[in-house]
């Protein structure tokens, strides 16, 4: 048994936190540039705070990244030194509509993406493309409000018609939105929303999201008519949720929890609204406001496989004084006694990938796709740059034992598995350099020093070995 003979194993990226470049070759402003390092980052990523553009006063870590705009071949080459069979980025929006609402794209930025998938190609690497991983172009956020505004469809469906078009046979797998449920988390890093006093949030949010799910309906549309070759998946940021106690309330409370995550994918796999959330909104007074045809665009055009993050189980409580200590993280979890946890308080649990990976392969009974999974840890180089990251290798070894016993013992359909991070990038939580994921160190702080020298950890060979022997040999 094992893993299929195709599977696909790999890293992922995303544009804002390695490409940097912000601003070369005609690109645009978008909202991840303007998130800054430090306390007022999560004032700014969940729409609190106004911040939109550059001052003295803040360090913006987005805006260079680790500048694989210009070392991306030399990337590219050792992820295939590994054996990376997929590698997971995603399209920086306002390089190719830098102002996001024109009929015309940047030829510029179509052509950097076009050399980086046939350099992937080359070594025999099948692109994976996330179309929007967080970004939106600074123009529709300030101009249109974003995802609050329902000519953000048209607009995606532009970068959609162009982007499918001109990677016809260079690109096959395609993810939608990154967690799409992040909107409700982190409305601003997710969705480019920003929200005045007296704004009805949830409303706001949630005419946000029906934009995004109608919009993620039309691209895979799209991409089927322009090549039927062409898989679209929807992207899920996952791990179920534990009730704290037997007691029945804080079972009720982690079903809830589950479902406000569920609710996205519902739509895009199952092509409608689900009861329960149908019922929730009338509760909160959300109205959705819906187009002619909306219904039968979501019905008619589902995902063919589901895609997902996956770093930590959660746990849900109904109790006032644990709730407490959730507040202030952008997914609300209280500790579980039985779990260790990262240096950054990420509880470790690879028993709840297989869970998690069960709970949504019975919802939905389409292929899954792990597209991130790893450890963010502090890394200490030495004079070459050689880091001895054990505590990776125990943590991805576990996981890949996990999610081959969903397979194996569970039957689940696992098309691939990239993990987060393989190489060392920006932190999207907390904007650091610091919190690493990579098998590849870059030479890079918190404060933007260093030499952006690249060099392998142990987990390199590591990471190596287990492509090659397809999963079995997960020994360190
Ligand atoms: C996911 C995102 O939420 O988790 C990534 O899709 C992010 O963009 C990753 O980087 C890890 O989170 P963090 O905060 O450690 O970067």
């Amino acid at each position: 048994m094992g893993f299929r003979k195709d599977f696909l194993w790999g890293g992922a990226t995303a544009a804002n936190q390695c490409e940097g470049g912000y601003d070369k070759d005609g690109r645009g402003l978008a909202n991840v540039d303007v998130v800054p390092i430090g306390k007022d980052r999560f004032p700014v990523i969940s729409g609190q705070k106004k911040m939109f553009e550059f001052d003295d006063e803040h360090f913006y870590p987005a805006k260079e990244a680790i500048d694989m705009y210009t070392h991306y071949k030399e990337d590219i080459a050792l992820f295939a030194e590994m054996g990376f069979k997929t590698y997971r980025l995603s399209i920086a929006w306002s390089r190719i509509f830098p102002k996001g609402d024109e009929t015309e794209p940047n030829e510029e930025g179509l052509k950097f993406y076009e050399d980086m998938f046939k350099e992937c190609k080359k070594h025999g690497i099948e692109p994976l493309v996330t179309i929007t991983h967080f970004d939106c172009p600074m123009h529709l956020v300030e101009k249109y409000g974003a995802w609050r505004s329902r000519e953000l469809v048209g607009f995606y469906e532009n970068l959609c018609n162009v982007i499918f078009k001109r990677y016809k046979g260079l690109v096959k797998y395609w993810l939608t939105f990154n967690e799409i449920n992040m909107i409700l988390h982190a409305p601003f890093m997710g969705a480019g929303l920003y929200f005045e006093e007296g704004d009805d949030v949830e409303q706001i949010k949630f005419q946000a999201a029906h934009h995004e799910l109608v919009a993620s309906a039309i691209a895979t549309k799209i991409a089927h008519e322009v090549d039927p070759e062409n898989q679209v998946g929807c992207m899920l940021a996952a791990g179920a949720y534990y009730p704290y106690s037997p007691k029945p309330e804080d079972v009720w409370a982690s079903r809830s929890d589950d479902r406000e995550n569920y609710f996205f994918i519902d739509v895009q796999s199952r092509g409608e609204y689900p009861a329960y959330a149908l019922k929730e909104m009338e509760r909160k007074g959300i109205e959705i406001k819906m187009e002619e045809g909306d219904k039968e665009l979501l019905k008619a055009h589902t995902v063919d496989f589901i895609s997902f993050s996956y770093y930590s189980s959660r746990v849900s409580t109904t109790d006032p004084e644990l709730l407490e200590q959730t507040e202030g993280n952008i997914f609300a979890s209280v500790k579980n006694p039985y779990l260790e946890a990262s240096e950054w308080g990420w509880q470790i649990d690879p028993l709840g990938l297989r869970i998690t990976m069960n709970d949504i392969y019975d919802r939905y009974q389409k292929p899954l796709f792990i597209v991130e999974n790893g450890l963010g840890a502090v890394d200490t180089p030495d004079e070459n740059g050689y880091v001895e990251d054990d505590y990776r290798i125990d943590y991805l070894a576990a996981h890949v034992q996990a999610m081959r016993d969903a397979v194996d013992e569970d039957g689940v359909d696992l098309l691939g598995y990239t993990t987060w991070g393989c190489i060392d990038l920006v932190s999207a939580g907390t904007g650091e350099m610091k919190k690493r994921y990579g098998f590849i160190y870059v030479d890079r702080d918190n404060e933007g020093n260093g030499t952006l020298k690249r060099s392998k950890k142990k987990s390199f060979d590591w990471y190596k070995k287990v492509i090659e022997t397809n999963g079995e040999d997960l020994s360190n």
